[in-house]
């Protein structure tokens, strides 16, 4: 199997014949091949987006009336609902991951997709009230073109994030999907296309980072960028996107605790506790990765976790276990040597997981991995392992479990468990991060609920209402009649 960018409603071969293969990581073999874009490829792309919305909103998607397009976006919910299988399928043979979870990833892309759909025609500008003898009114105009930097975690969840918003707002997309994982997304191309959005409306450009990622954060055609991925490259996004005045959102991983009170319900907080680290095999930007708990219930705590980590399988996508393979060479390398390098220095594993015994030896398998007593300042303790690999810590008081929860460069999201609603508040308010749960972790998803992070852990906002903003040009009217 060959696959092309898709830019103009059409499987496009990539201008220098070039590929990149497409590995299984359960099996570690290719099984097909994905174009590899370079600048040329980007610059096609935004012509074609550039057209859709045309000069002056006057182009085939741009001047489509907000209920015709927020009709399309429905349809386009309810033809991912239809392919919900085929779009599992293929993201779990590209990503490794559990089939129940691509199957999760459908689902919560269709319901991203009829959010936004819904909100189309509740995006207005106001009135303002000013000086007498003018009237001043606001309107929200699509912003452009927008670049959607997508890694391969999620892929089809952050799709549905940020094109989702994207084009609620009447903006037109060039897509670059992660190189590991850009199947569904090429795929939910050609699905826009069968439910009947104008040509150019959605484009897909595959290819390395450092090429046509790069080529379209780089690119004047582009009005707006939005990125999910690591620090580093979120940085090197944001330069190339300050560089020619464009905004950006960037969306960074975190770092991200969960606080353990004593007096916490943890028949309520451990099954969700466990699932936060290893769902996706830790390979989740808001993954619960710090998992500090009050001393006096600290052993106790950690009996129950070392039983429920022992337990914990990784195995092929097919047999659906708690967790599929990580997503490629370098990524379980990576999550490896942090293990390795934890121990060395002296940091003790209290569990570890199991390897089921139908897995390639040639898959990239990781164990979950349960660390005790990890000191605050480790490695293991500050960076992001995107593995599934949890840091547990003791904490004496409120106090301690704030300044170590905030002690990382990373600020997305923190879990609070407490019986004590006077202490659910006063934490919520002093922890640095963009979203705080009390007594659960993640809400179930909610693609209302704005995401984002601060310190290292980005800026902007996705998902809500919050996001559909962000996709807007403010414009400000001011009339004088008298
Ligand atoms: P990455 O940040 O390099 O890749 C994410 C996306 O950015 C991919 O689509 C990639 O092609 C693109 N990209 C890479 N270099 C680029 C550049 N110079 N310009 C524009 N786009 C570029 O992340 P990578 O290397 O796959 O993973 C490394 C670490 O990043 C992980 O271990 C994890 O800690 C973190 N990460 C965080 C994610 C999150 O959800 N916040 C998602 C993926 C990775
Ligand atoms: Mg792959």
């Amino acid at each position: 199997m060959e696959f092309g960018h898709y830019i103009d409603n059409a499987r496009v071969a990539p201008t220098t014949g070039e590929r990149i293969e497409v590995v299984d990581p359960s099996t570690g073999k290719s099984f097909a091949t994905i174009a590899r874009g370079n600048a040329t490829d980007v610059q096609t792309a935004v012509w074609a987006a550039q057209r859709a919305m045309g000069d002056t909103l006057d182009g085939p998607w741009a001047r489509l009336s907000p209920v015709d397009r927020s009709n399309l976006l429905f349809a386009y919910a309810a033809a991912v609902v239809k392919h919900g299988d085929e779009l599992a399928q293929l993201e779990a043979c590209d990503t490794g991951k559990a089939l129940k979870t691509a199957r999760a990833d459908a689902s919560v892309l269709a319901r991203y997709l009829q959010y936004y759909a819904g909100c189309v025609d509740k995006l207005h500008g106001e009135t303002l009230p000013y000086a007498s003898g003018f009237t001043v009114l606001t309107i929200r105009e699509p912003i452009g073109v927008t670049g959607h930097i997508i890694p391969w975690n999620y892929p089809m969840q952050i799709y549905g994030r940020s094109v989702g918003a994207s084009l609620a707002a009447g903006n037109a997309c060039v897509v670059k999907p992660a190189e590991d994982a850009s199947l569904s997304v090429l795929r939910l191309a050609e699905i826009a296309a069968e439910v009947g959005f104008p040509s150019g409306t959605i484009n897909i450009v595959t290819g390395f980072g450092g090429e046509a990622g790069a080529a379209l954060s780089a690119n004047q055609g582009i009005s707006h960028i939005s990125f999910t991925g690591s620090a580093v490259t979120g940085a090197l996004v944001g330069r190339a996107a300050a560089e020619r005045h464009c905004p950006a959102v960037l969306e960074l991983g975190g770092k991200s605790p969960q606080l353990v009170f004593e007096d916490a319900d943890l028949e309520q907080a451990l099954p969700v506790i466990v699932n936060a680290i290893v769902q996706n095999a830790g390979q989740t930007c808001s993954a619960g990765s710090r998992l500090l708990v009050q001393r006096s219930i600290y052993e106790g705590v950690l009996e129950r976790l070392i039983e429920r980590f022992s337990s914990l399988r990784s195995g092929p996508p097919s047999i659906d276990l708690e967790m599929g393979p990580l997503v490629n060479a370098k990524q379980h390398a990576r999550v490896r040597s942090i293990v390795e390098q934890a121990e060395t220095e002296g940091i003790r594993i209290a569990a570890r997981g199991q390897i089921h015994p139908e897995a390639s030896h040639e898959g990239y398998y990781q164990q979950a991995v349960l660390f005790r007593d990890v000191p605050p300042q480790s490695q293991l303790a500050q960076e992001e392992v995107f593995g599934p690999v949890l840091a547990a810590m003791p904490f004496e008081d409120e106090a301690e479990a704030v300044k170590l929860a905030n002690g990382t460069q990373y600020g997305l999201v923190a879990g609070v468990w407490t019986r004590d609603g006077a202490r659910a508040l006063r934490l919520a308010r002093k922890l640095q991060a963009g979203q705080v749960f009390v007594n659960n972790y993640g809400a179930g998803g909610g693609v209302e609920l704005p995401f984002g992070g601060v310190k290292a852990s980005g800026y902007g906002r996705e998902k809500g209402f919050e996001a559909l903003l962000g996709f807007t040009a403010l414009k400000t009217i001011a009339i004088k009649h008298d």
